[in-house]
C-alpha cells in the first residue's frame, strides 16, 4: 500500500518505519525541516531500539521517504495516518490545533478518494471534528473517508509493540475503510478488533485511563503499607497472582510520567467533564500520582534535614527505561522541588543527557552514576534502569558523603541496603521511612 503518516514523532516514525519495512510504501511528513533532514540522513531524532537501524534500512531500499509537504504525502498516498503532538492545554484539555491544521491540509491536496486515520490519542468524537474539517476544505466530490486507530506501543520497546500488539483497534465508518485498515493489519499476528469511530477513540483512553489508575491503586496501597509495616511489594505480588487482576502496572514508585499518562488522564477528566460526567475517580487517580513526587521529597528531608546547600544525585531523568524522553517525567519536579529548596542537584541517565542538557537549567550533570556518587549526601533513584540495578554499591558508599539512598522505583532490596550501611528509603516497603 502507499501510506502517508503525518508526524515523525514517537509514534508516526515507528509506524513509517515498520509499515516501510513491511513492504508498504510510505512517506513521512513532518514540519520540522530540521527532523526531517536528519531522518533523510537515515539517523533517528530520539532513541529507540531498534528504530534507527530500520529507518537506514527502509531509506535505503526506498520503502520510506521523509518530506516536510503534506500535499506530497496526500498526493502519493491512499491512506493517510495524522501522528501529530495532541499536547495538555493550561486547562488539561488536549490541544487538537495539529490535527485540525493537519486535516485541513490534507483536504486541500485530496483529488481523489482517500482514507484519514487518526493515529494520535486524541478525544471522544475528535473523529467527527475531522470529518467536518475534511468536507469543509476538500474540494467537491472528491470522496474521503475517516477512521480511527489509536496506537498502544510503548516508549521503549515501540518497534517491539508495534509489530507485535495485544490487539489492533480500528474505528471505521464504511466498508471501504474496513476493507483498506483490515487488509493493512492482516499480516500482524494480533486481534483485531473493528468497532465505530467514537468507541476506538474512547478504548485508547480508557486503556491509558486504566493502568494510571493501576499505579495509582498500588501507590495508594503502599501508603497504607508504610504505616502498618507491610511490604507494597508482596501485596502487588499477592494481588497479581489473581489472573483477574495480573502483576503489570502494579509498581509502587514515585508514580507515572512521560507523554501518554499524564495528559490522556488529564484530558479524560475534561472531556467527561465537557459531555456531562464528573469523573472523580480519575481525579483520584492524578492527585495519588502527584502526592507520590511529594512523598519522595519528604522522604529526602527526611534523611537530610536541611536540604539548603545539600548536594544531591538524581539517578534517571527519562520517564521510564529504555528512552531519551524526558516529557512530564516525574525527574524534572523533583529536580525543580530540590533545588528550589536550595539543594545542589547533579544528575546522571544512561540515556537521556543530550536531552537534559538542553532542557535542565541549574543542574549539573555527571558522567557515571559514580562520579555522580562523589561527595553526593544523597542518591534519588528516579527511573528504573537497568544498569542501576548492578550498580557496585560499596562503591558508591564510599564515594558518597553520607550514604544516603531514596530509592523511587524500589530497585534494590531494603534488608540488604541495610546490611551495606546504606540509609535507604523506598516506596510502600516494609521499613520504608
Ligand atoms: N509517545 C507514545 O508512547 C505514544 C503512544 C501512543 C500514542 N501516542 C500519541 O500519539 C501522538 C503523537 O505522540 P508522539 O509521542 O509521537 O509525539 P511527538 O511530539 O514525538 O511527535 C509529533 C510529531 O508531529 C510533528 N508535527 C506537529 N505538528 C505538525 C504539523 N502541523 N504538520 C506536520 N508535522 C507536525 C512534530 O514536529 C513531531 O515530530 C499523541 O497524540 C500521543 O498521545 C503516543
Amino acid at each position: 500500500m502507499e501510506i502517508c503518516i503525518i508526524g515523525a514523532g514517537h509514534v508516526g516514525l515507528v509506524t513509517a518505519a515498520c509499515f516501510a519495512d513491511l513492504g508498504h510504501k510510505v512517506i513521512c511528513v513532518d514540519n520540522d525541516a530540521k527532523k526531517v533532514a536528519t531522518l533523510r540522513k537515515g539517523r533517528s531524532t530520539f532513541y529507540e531500539p531498534g528504530l534507527e537501524s530500520m529507518v537506514a534500512r527502509t531509506l535505503k531500499k526506498k520503502h520510506l521517504s521523509f518530506t516536510t509537504e503534506i500535499a506530497e504525502g496526500v498526493r502519493r498516498s491512499q491512506v493517510i495516518f495524522i501522528a501529530v503532538g495532541t499536547p495538555p492545554l493550561a486547562s488539561g484539555e488536549a490541544d487538537l490545533t495539529a490535527v485540525e491544521e493537519v486535516a485541513r491540509q490534507i483536504a486541500l491536496a485530496m483529488t481523489s478518494y482517500r482514507l484519514v486515520v487518526e493515529k494520535s490519542t486524541v478525544p471522544v468524537e475528535t473523529g467527527r471534528w475531522v470529518h467536518r474539517t475534511l468536507k469543509s476544505f476538500v474540494r467537491k466530490n472528491v470522496p474521503f473517508d475517516v477512521a480511527s486507530n489509536p496506537e498502544f506501543l510503548r516508549e521503549g520497546s515501540a518497534v517491539h509493540d508495534f509489530l507485535h500488539p495485544d490487539r489492533v483497534v480500528i474505528g471505521v465508518e464504511s466498508q471501504a475503510a474496513r476493507k483498506i485498515l483490515t487488509d493493512l493489519y492482516k499480516p500482524f499476528k494480533a486481534h483485531l478488533m473493528v468497532t465505530d469511530i467514537a468507541s476506538a477513540e474512547l478504548i485508547k483512553h480508557a486503556s491509558n485511563a486504566f493502568l494510571a489508575m493501576k499505579i495509582s491503586f498500588i501507590n495508594a496501597i503502599g501508603s497504607v503499607c508504610e504505616r502498618v509495616g507491610a511490604d507494597v511489594e508482596k501485596v502487588a505480588e499477592g494481588i497479581g497472582m489473581d489472573r483477574r487482576i495480573g502483576r503489570s502496572f502494579l509498581n509502587a514508585g514515585v508514580g507515572y510520567g512521560g507523554f501518554c499518562f499524564p495528559k490522556d488522564v488529564e484530558a479524560f477528566i475534561r472531556i467527561a467533564e465537557k459531555i456531562g460526567y464528573d469523573f472523580d475517580l480519575l481525579k483520584a487517580v492524578k492527585q495519588i500520582n502527584d502526592d507520590q513526587r511529594r512523598l519522595l521529597i519528604k522522604k529526602v528531608e527526611k534523611h537530610l534535614w536541611n536540604l539548603k546547600g545539600k548536594r544531591v544525585g538524581i539517578l534517571g531523568l527519562a520517564f521510564k527505561p529504555e528512552t531519551d524522553d524526558l516529557r512530564f517525567a516525574p525527574a524534572l519536579e523533583v529536580i525543580a522541588a530540590l533545588i528550589k529548596a536550595g539543594a545542589k542537584v547533579i544528575a546522571y541517565d544512561p540515556c537521556a543527557m543530550p536531552e537534559a542538557r538542553r532542557h535542565l537549567k541549574g543542574v549539573g550533570f555527571a558522567k557515571d552514576p559514580y562520579e555522580l556518587a562523589r561527595g553526593a549526601d544523597c542518591l534519588v533513584i528516579m527511573t528504573e534502569w537497568k544498569a542501576f540495578k548492578e550498580l557496585q554499591l560499596n562503591r558508591i558508599k564510599k564515594l558518597m558523603r553520607q550514604p544516603v539512598i531514596v530509592d523511587g522505583r524500589n530497585i534494590y532490596d531494603p534488608i540488604e541496603m541495610k546490611r551495606l550501611g546504606f540509609d535507604y528509603a523506598c516506596m510502600g516497603r516494609s521499613g520504608a521511612v
